[in-house]
């Protein structure tokens, strides 16, 4: 496999039906030589990378951030700078300033080092992905839900 870190690999295949409309708006890079523009095998040369592969295409950086979007239940706007309903034209993906980005970084690493210890618990080839946790929600449950009818209730044990 690629180093597509494992939790973005998979987020993105989730979503990788979808992603074709964000590469074609995605902003263009700044101009490399060999790559054509418009090319969405093309390395995205992100600006301000952190975390994410060094060689990741501009066609899994736009699976990656919608599988973050879609995972959340956010848009763009909610970890970047940009108008919430605006263009992608309008918005500042490389900067820092919203702090969403940066504990997003943080979540990759997290997910990263939980994907790591996973696979010696329980099967080979176990993983978490954003949505396993936020199921479209900016703050995971932290309690379940009640049962929808007191007839699927856990019995208490008899006494
Ligand atoms: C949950 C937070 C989150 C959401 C939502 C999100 N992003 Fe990102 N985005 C990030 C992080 C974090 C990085 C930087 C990763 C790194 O440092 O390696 C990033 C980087 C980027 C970059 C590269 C910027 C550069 O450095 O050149 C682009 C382009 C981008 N995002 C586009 C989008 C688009 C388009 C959307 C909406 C579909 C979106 N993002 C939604 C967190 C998010
Ligand atoms: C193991 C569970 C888990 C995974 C996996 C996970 N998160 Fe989170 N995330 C949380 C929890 C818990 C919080 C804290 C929510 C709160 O403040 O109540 C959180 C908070 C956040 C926040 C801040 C939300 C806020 O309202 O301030 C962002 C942004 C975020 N996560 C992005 C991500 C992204 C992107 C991924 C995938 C790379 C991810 N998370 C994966 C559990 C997880």
């Amino acid at each position: 496999m690629r180093q597509l870190p494992s939790i973005l690999f998979a987020a993105a295949a989730a979503v990788a039906g979808v992603s074709v409309a964000w590469a074609q708006t995605a902003p263009p890079a700044p101009a490399p030589a060999a790559a054509p523009r418009g090319d969405p095998d093309a390395p995205a040369n992100m600006k301000n990378r952190k975390v994410l592969p060094a060689n990741i295409t501009h066609r899994e950086l736009g699976q990656t951030m919608r599988a973050f979007a879609l995972s959340l239940g956010v848009r763009c706007a909610y970890c970047h700078v940009g108008p919430p309903d605006g263009p992608l034209s309008a918005f500042d993906f490389a900067s820092d300033a919203n702090p969403h980005k940066n504990i997003a970084r943080g979540m990759i690493r997290m997910a990263d080092r939980i994907n790591a210890e996973l696979p010696k618990i329980a099967d080979k080839d176990s993983r978490v992905s954003c949505y396993s946790c936020h199921r479209g929600a900016t703050k995971p449950a932290l309690v379940p839900p009640e049962p929808p009818h007191p007839a699927d209730a856990p019995k208490a044990p008899a006494s």
